[in-house]
């Protein structure tokens, strides 16, 4: 147990880019940097080419469910150039998972084999479930398509090493933004970051609203008037402006304010481009209209100082007669994967001298959050089909497990995917009484220990509650 004064026990898992804090990413970068300036190839500034000596006598597990070539290949090269050693299971038909063996029990076996997991897995929130069962950190490579925080840093450290400040930067974002991962925790970074979003989405390919509501109600994203750029570019979706202090929102329903002026500024001069593939994996129905990025494309002005960046695989999206365009710069990208990852698992496993995470429970904002958990078959469940909690292999000890956020907007947040439920029912055990999610007052005082969720007010009826506020003398508390 720590003693006072001792920092908490805590291991800190990487499950979201929200948890690490603006800091802890800048962090990683100067650690990259030191990475890339010791054991870097003089030919190629981009590139590890010799090893250290620092993971001597640490082992880490890959441990992917779904296919990978570079996420995982960069983390094992990473931690062999760090002095470390690697164990893996990247064959999804050969794993214990192909003989129904759950995440839990797997993660649980593993830790004891390795001092670090990275886990990637088709389901939604498979990270941090895999968080609650390993006793050392487990790293998102990948979940379904919630997340993929470690992409984020090598874009985000791609930019740097381009001298592209974050702040202010136009970043355009082309594909399937539902599907991508990797634009989900790279949304959510930029915002925190004070970039600007230009979101061009394959046609019913917009970002998934949970986390266009995140981006709005929680980094602060303005999104710009569709009248504003619409007759400049057809194929912008949506446009987000970050206000660099907070004060600045007051100004946006002025006309000709600032914010103007740097939408304006946005649409002249894009600073990035990011593209991304069709996710077939995650979609039911073949890609109709997929945009595509070539010459032709980006012989538009306001493209002229743009970087182009791609998490790879391409599969057609990105037209390989760019790549000797002096723009390009995925394969530079894609070998940053290593120095950035050397530092993450340096950070987490504490390999440098007085250089590891501080161990805290994780986010960026250490809010506390209270959490409702009730068993899989009682009350709300995630709303997200592709959630982990859904999966039959790991329903059978999963809960429905969600943070709850009152204010303005309440709504749930899953514990595992991040899906968002705004519209749901509030019943009382005590009172059986339930009321909306959206009747005033209805998430004022709630007492947890007395409270179930619903989906609706049938649902909340069938298990016998009825509507309206309980009798006062048992009102939650
Ligand atoms: C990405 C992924 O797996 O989400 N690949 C990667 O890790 N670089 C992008 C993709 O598969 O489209």
């Amino acid at each position: 147990m720590a003693q006072k004064g001792e920092e908490p026990t805590q291991l800190r898992h990487l499950n979201s880019i929200n948890d690490l804090t603006n800091s802890e990413i800048e962090e990683v970068f100067a650690l990259a940097d030191d990475y890339l300036d010791r054991f870097g190839d003089p030919a190629a500034a981009h590139r590890i080419a010799a090893s250290h000596t620092a993971g001597a006598g640490h082992i880490l597990a890959t441990l992917f469910l779904e296919p990978s070539t570079r996420t995982r290949l960069s983390f094992e090269s990473a931690m062999l150039r760090l002095g470390g050693q690697t164990i893996t299971s990247s064959d999804p038909a050969t794993s214990s998972a192909a003989k129904g063996e759950s995440l839990a029990d797997s993660v649980r076996v593993v830790s004891n084999y390795a001092d670090a997991i990275v886990l990637r897995h088709p389901r939604d929130g498979a990270a941090r479930l895999a968080a609650e069962f390993a006793a050392v950190p487990v790293i998102n490579g990948g979940d379904g398509s919630h997340e993929h925080p470690t992409q984020t840093l090598c874009d985000l450290y791609t930019l740097r090493r381009e001298n592209k400040q974050l702040k202010g930067l136009n970043v355009a974002i082309s594909g399937d933004l539902r599907g991508s991962r990797t634009i989900h925790s790279f949304v959510y970074a930029l915002a925190r970051f004070g970039a600007n979003l230009i979101l061009m989405p394959a046609k019913g390919m917009g970002l998934p609203a949970h986390v266009d509501a995140r981006l709005r109600e929680e980094f602060r994203c303005v999104a710009a008037p569709k009248s504003s750029y619409a007759a400049e570019d057809a194929s912008i979706d949506a446009l987000y402006m970050t206000p660099e202090e907070p004060h600045q929102l007051s100004l946006i329903p002025a006309p000709d304010t600032e914010v103007d002026i740097r939408l304006a500024d946005g649409l002249r001069q894009v600073d990035v481009v990011y593209v991304t593939r069709f996710q077939k994996e995650r979609w039911a129905e073949a890609k109709a209209d997929y945009p595509t990025v070539n010459s032709d494309f980006l012989k538009a002005d306001r493209y002229k100082h743009s970087s182009v960046l791609h998490p790879l695989p391409r599969v057609g999206e990105l037209d390989v007669a760019f790549d000797s365009d002096r723009r390009a710069v995925y394969f530079r990208q894609a070998a940053y994967g290593v120095p950035v990852r050397m530092a993450l698992i340096a950070l987490v496993l504490g390999l440098e001298k007085k250089k590891a995470f501080k161990r805290f429970a994780g986010g960026f904002e250490e809010r506390p959050k209270a959490l409702y958990e009730q068993p899989h078959d009682s009350g709300i469940a995630c709303s997200n089909p592709n959630c982990v909690s859904h999966d039959p292999l790991e329903r059978q000890y999963t809960r429905n497990k969600f943070h709850v956020h009152v204010g303005e907007t309440p709504r749930l947040r899953c514990y595992y995917c991040e899906t968002d439920i705004a519209d749901f029912v509030v019943a009382s055990r005590r009172g059986k009484r339930y009321k909306s999610s959206g009747e005033a007052g209805t998430l004022n005082a709630l007492d947890l220990r007395t409270t179930l969720f619903f989906k609706d007010a049938a649902a909340a009826e069938g298990a016998g509650f009825s509507h309206g506020a309980p009798p006062r003398r048992q009102a939650a508390r």
